[in-house]
């Protein structure tokens, strides 16, 4: 008896005694920590004392059940400690018999506030991975599933039901299906695999790009039971960097090969340009000529590829108008015909009347060279096989853009298309996504240009290209320019003429195509001699550009003439000097202006401009 009462006495629960009427009889110590009364204070009192007004008819009740000889276990509900705060218990109340009567009940009370903060805590971390984006899974350590939440029915497109219980395998793709097993012996060894980036099959067959945090699941022992796998849907930003990757690598080749090319460009005139001379020196018969005809061959061949890494890089566009696509197919059909081999027919379908585009005439023609040689190449020289090229106009609106096209910058309207086709051997899905990479070729002799340079003129020139293919039925390139568009907003109207005197050829055709393109006619002479004589025989030349270097007559004396001829007529001068020095040197004669050598396309546009317009204002002192 004694031994009972010193259990009754150190349990942590409540244990009290009352009577049938409510009355407390008696009070432990774990009744003192739970609701803070002492026994001298509770003892007496009615059981009430603990019980919040709005539950007094539940004391009620269980009174009545005592009574009747029940017991009532685990009941979870409140009380009141001392001082008001209410208190979360489980109450066990169990009759108390006295010589087979019902006397009075034992009220045995837990403290579960901790319980219930735990469970709320619990619920509240449920409802969080409930809504989270990420799929988090919780799995055993043979890897049986055994919760899934919602995120992991999105990413993985299995219903929870249907996940449960399964072992997680099935979200492996063949390459991987030993990647589970070896990340559960990690994880049962206490470690973690955090962002690991792999891939998964979801329900509907699709492969996914993932990055999975595994953890192992501890008990309150510390013994690992399981693991949870977090695992976030990459595959939109994978796709997203490994474009990005594609693009800067592409950029930086353009950006390389641009400018290879460039010098190259140079370099291939000297060696024309002086090979040349050399037949002109030679003997007109003789193996010489033979060798020296070899040499300018393998020279232009150079100069083509050239003009390829040019294109592809977007330095190649160079003078621009308006262009009438189907005039120059038709203009260019004998050099196509000439360029492919017998057994392929090359059929013209040309739209009439086709609104112009705004282009670069040459890099056109190198485009649909291109085109039509691959597709040629595409049908081999063993059978009989068609090259179709067609023409037309289309409007295009945002939806098709960026449905259809790669360029989905596009702006949306009129466009002007050339289609070619071939019914050669087409391509799968490999090459097709490979093919405007630059070097990027399967044929034996293939340089891999042809379509990078395609691609970067299409660019240059704000258009598109679609591209369709059938491997074994051949493949369709349709390219989309704008029409027109940009003649209209931009249109060369005429602005003067203008005479650049220079004896450095490259300086002369930078110069005229920098202001042609803005809508000058330009006159060129090559010495100061020259100049003099086309002032005096072109009147309508309304500004002159004037070397100060240069052989025969220079750029003094040519200014000398130039004023004595028409004193009104502003001249520029262009030198590698200084402005102050060229100045000092040229004070008896004035001048309208100074042009730095060397100088860019926008710099010379810039200073005629502004000479133009003081000349027309009058200010130009002569
Ligand atoms: N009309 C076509 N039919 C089938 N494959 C093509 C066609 N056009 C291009 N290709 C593929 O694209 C690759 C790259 O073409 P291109 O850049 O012109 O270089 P090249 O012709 O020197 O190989 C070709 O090697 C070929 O595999
Ligand atoms: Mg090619």
């Amino acid at each position: 008896m004694a031994r009972l009462a010193s259990i009754v006495e150190s349990s942590d629960d409540a244990m009290i005694g009352k009577d049938l009427t409510g009355t407390i009889v008696s009070w432990n110590r774990g009744a003192e920590a739970i609701y803070g009364y002492a026994a001298e204070e509770a003892v007496g009192r009615s059981i009430n004392l603990l019980v919040p007004p709005e539950r007094l008819d539940e004391e009620q009740q269980i009174l009545a059940r005592i009574g009747a000889g029940q017991r009532i276990q685990h009941f979870d509900t409140v009380r009141v400690r001392k001082g008001g705060t209410p208190i979360d218990v489980s109450l066990t109340i169990s009759p108390v018999w006295e010589g087979g009567r019902i006397v009075g009940a034992s009220h045995v009370a837990r403290d579960i506030s901790e319980r219930k903060r735990l469970e709320a805590g619990n619920a509240r971390l449920a409802a969080i991975v409930e809504s989270s984006e990420d799929a988090i899974i919780s799995k055993d350590l043979s890897g049986i599933v055994e919760t899934w939440n919602s995120g992991a029915e999105r990413v993985y497109g299995y219903a929870a039901a249907e996940a449960a219980g399964r072992s997680i395998s099935f979200l492996l793709p063949a390459a991987r299906a030993h990647e589970e097993r070896e990340i559960l012996a990690r994880v049962a060894h206490g470690e973690r695999v955090q962002h690991f980036e792999t891939q998964r099959l979801r329900k509907d067959g699709t492969l996914i790009d993932v990055s999975v945090t595994i953890s192992p699941i501890r008990d309150t022992t510390g013994q690992i039971v399981g693991a949870s796998h977090v695992a976030r849907d990459i595959t939109e930003r994978r796709a997203f960097e490994e474009q990005m990757r594609q693009t800067q690598r592409l950029e930086s080749v353009g950006l390389l090969a641009g400018g290879i090319a460039h010098d190259f460009n140079n370099l291939l005139t000297g060696i024309i340009g002086n090979a040349s001379l050399i037949g002109e020196e030679l003997p007109p018969q003789g193996r010489s000529q033979e060798f020296l005809a070899g040499l300018m061959m393998a020279a232009k061949r150079a100069a083509e590829l050239t003009a390829q890494l040019l294109a592809y890089s977007g330095r190649g566009r160079f003078v621009v108008g308006p262009v009438h696509l189907s005039e120059l197919i038709s203009e260019i059909h004998v050099l196509v015909r000439a360029s492919v081999s017998r057994n392929i027919t090359i059929r013209l379908d040309l739209a009439d009347h086709l609104p112009p585009v705004h282009a670069d005439r040459n890099q056109l023609h190198q485009l649909l060279m291109n085109l039509v040689l691959n597709g040629a190449e595409a049908i081999g020289e063993d059978r009989a096989g068609c090259v179709t090229v067609r023409t037309g106009a289309e409007h295009l609106d945002q939806s098709y853009i960026r449905a259809a096209l790669s360029n989905k910058e596009l702006a949306s309207g009129e466009y002007v298309w050339v289609e070619v086709r071939d019914d050669g051997c087409g391509m799968d899905e490999a090459t097709r996504a490979r093919i405007f990479d630059p070097f990027f070729t399967t044929k034996f002799m293939g340089r891999g240009l042809g379509l990078a340079a395609a691609l970067g003129i299409v660019q240059g020139h704000n258009g598109a290209i679609r591209v369709s293919s059938t491997p074994g039925y051949g493949s369709t390139f349709k390219v989309f320019l704008p029409a027109g568009a940009m003649a209209r907003r931009d249109p060369p109207r005429h602005r003067g003429t203008v005479l650049v005197v220079d004896d450095e050829e490259m300086v002369r055709q930078v110069a005229r195509v920098a202001l042609e393109s803005c809508g000058y006619t330009v006159l060129l002479a090559s010495d100061g001699r020259e100049g003099v004589e086309m002032v005096e025989t072109a009147p309508s030349i309304g500004l002159v550009i004037l070397d100060i270097t240069m052989p025969i007559m220079g750029g003094e004396e040519a200014l000398r003439r130039m004023r004595a001829l028409h004193p009104d007529l502003p001249i520029v001068l262009s030198s590698g000097y200084s402005e102050a020095e060229a100045r000092r040197r040229f004070e008896a004669h004035a001048i309208a202006g100074f042009l730095q050598k060397p100088y860019t396309s926008a710099a010379i546009r810039k200073k005629v401009e502004k000479v133009l317009v003081m000349a027309a204002a009058g200010t130009v002192s002569r």
